[in-house]
């Protein structure tokens, strides 16, 4: 009997994800699957495309994002990430994560980056994903759960100190309940307040959730300049105290005195990768973006404002400017805008191409959906590495890029049936253009859709076309480690 589809993409060049050679091939999809790879001449469907001269990806996975909100809020809030060809993220990093933690207040930043206290609203993980089950989020989404939540709930928002054993066994707990539930991992961001008073013994008790539960530890380290390589050390020690697979949040080596250094750091991630599963995720870009901390303003780190609720019309301004036109040292006028956020230039481009073109990194946005002025990553991160740093500088191959932000991610978050091109694979697809693929988004001008990007598949469905935006409303589902 001949094969019938819903959809053959016919004579693509097919970048399956693995880091193989490109290859000529029709792919042929019926329902949520891809069902036949290579040539299917006498196949019929229902649509065929004819994308000759265009490419075929897997559907991009961002490895690092903060849209545990934006997936609520429908397709026009995910448009950022559909327009690059996404069709999965990972949200919950950095110790941030929507549940399971309900707030009364204005949540202590950096938690206020998912939104004020209207959006805190679930109280167990479990609350939040029959959530993405009633309205299915726009794009797949896979979940961990934030150690600064947990925190939250647990000390009853008291975190400038240690837990005590009873406050960290609660967190366990509450953590173990949200893996059973559907959540696949757990999330720190020592780096802040809220969290940096937790020492490691700490982490790893509440961590402990992971080892029974098969869960994976992802962490915002404690620091990411000076100390870069203890804190390398304190998650490599976390990681094997509990038996969880570690990822290194957007790798750094963070402040001028720090330039270079990733050939230090990548060397003994190298090392530790010979005893223990440790990968990392960076964004393609010399500039970090977060809350504004007064505290940690410095004259040789230019910062440009993203959001701040008493001067809304800062956003898109450098903070320098700003004190010069208030008179006011860098510190008091940060201080003047809380609460906050900015972009910090605070990176070597020679260190972001090395992290980026280690065989262990993974491609995270860590975009920010919600902030006024946002980091032109949340637009431009995906065709940008495909566009910029593989076509144009040759930092690495079109199949290398693809990998890195599909096969490879896939296997470390343990996606399955995801991130790849084969028969019998999810039918998440990106259909663009290899010769004009890139980003439009700039720190002058970051809300711009990317260039190339021609159609995103998201579980067999259509969900982006460019030029027409979302066609799709809730093709997402909710995505688990070790399922699908
Ligand atoms: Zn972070
Ligand atoms: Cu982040």
């Amino acid at each position: 009997m001949a094969l019938r589809c819903d959809l053959i993409i016919r004579d693509a060049a097919v970048f399956d994800g693995t880091a193989a050679p490109r290859f000529n091939a029709d792919v042929g999809i019926a329902g949520d699957r891809i069902v036949a790879v290579g040539d299917l001449g006498s196949a019929a469907a229902d649509e065929e495309i004819i994308a000759s001269g265009k490419a075929v990806a897997p559907g991009f996975i961002d490895a690092h994002t903060h849209d545990d909100r934006a997936v609520l809020c429908g397709p026009e809030c995910m448009l950022c990430k559909m327009s690059q060809g996404v069709s999965t993220v990972v949200v919950g990093n950095c110790g941030i994560s929507l549940s399971p933690v309900r707030m009364a207040t204005r949540p202590v930043p950096p938690l206020d980056l998912l939104g004020d206290e209207a959006w805190w609203t679930f109280g167990s993980f479990g609350e939040y994903a029959d959530r993405l089950r009633r309205d299915p989020p726009p794009v797949n989404t896979y979940a961990l759960i934030g150690h600064m939540s947990l925190r939250v709930e647990a000390m009853s928002g008291d975190t400038r100190r240690a837990a005590t054993d009873k406050e960290a066994e609660h967190m366990r707990r509450r953590l173990a309940d949200a893996l059973a539930e559907g959540a696949s991992g757990f999330s720190t961001g020592l780096y802040y307040p809220p969290n940096m008073m937790a020492p490691t013994d700490e982490v790893i008790a509440v961590a402990d959730a992971l080892r029974e539960a098969g869960g994976i530890y992802v962490t915002h380290m404690r620091d990411e300049a000076s100390d870069v390589l203890a804190s390398i050390e304190e998650t490599l020690r976390i990681g094997r105290s509990v038996n969880a697979p570690v990822v290194i949040s957007h790798h750094k080596c963070s402040m001028p005195e720090n330039f270079g250094r990733s050939a230090q750091t990548l060397a003994a991630i190298d090392v530790a990768a010979g005893n223990q599963r440790v990968d990392f995720d960076v964004y393609p870009y010399p500039a970090g973006s977060t809350v504004l901390m007064p505290e940690r303003a410095r004259s040789d780190v230019p910062v440009q404002i993203t959001w701040s609720v008493p001067h809304p019309d800062c956003a898109g301004r450098m903070l320098h400017d700003i004190a010069k036109d208030w008179g006011l040292e860098l510190r008091d006028a940060a201080e003047r805008l809380l609460p906050a956020g900015g972009i910090f230039f605070q990176m070597d481009e020679q260190d972001v191409q090395r992290i980026m073109a280690h065989r262990l990194a993974m491609i995270g946005s860590d975009g920010l959906p919600h902030d006024a002025f946002p980091h032109p990553r949340l637009w431009g991160t995906f065709p940008r590495v495909l566009g910029h740093y593989a076509r144009d500088m040759g930092l690495f191959s079109m199949e290398e890029a693809v990998h890195k932000m599909t096969g490879h991610t896939a296997e470390v978050f343990g996606m399955i049936d995801r991130g790849v091109i084969r028969a019998g694979a999810y039918a998440d697809l990106v259909l663009f253009d290899p010769t004009t693929v890139r980003d439009s988004a700039t720190f002058a001008e970051p809300v711009k859709p990317a260039e190339g990007i021609l159609k995103t598949w998201i579980n067999g469905q259509l969900t982006y076309v460019a030029g027409r935006g979302a066609v799709a409303e809730r093709a997402g589902r909710l995505v688990t480690r070790n399922g699908g």
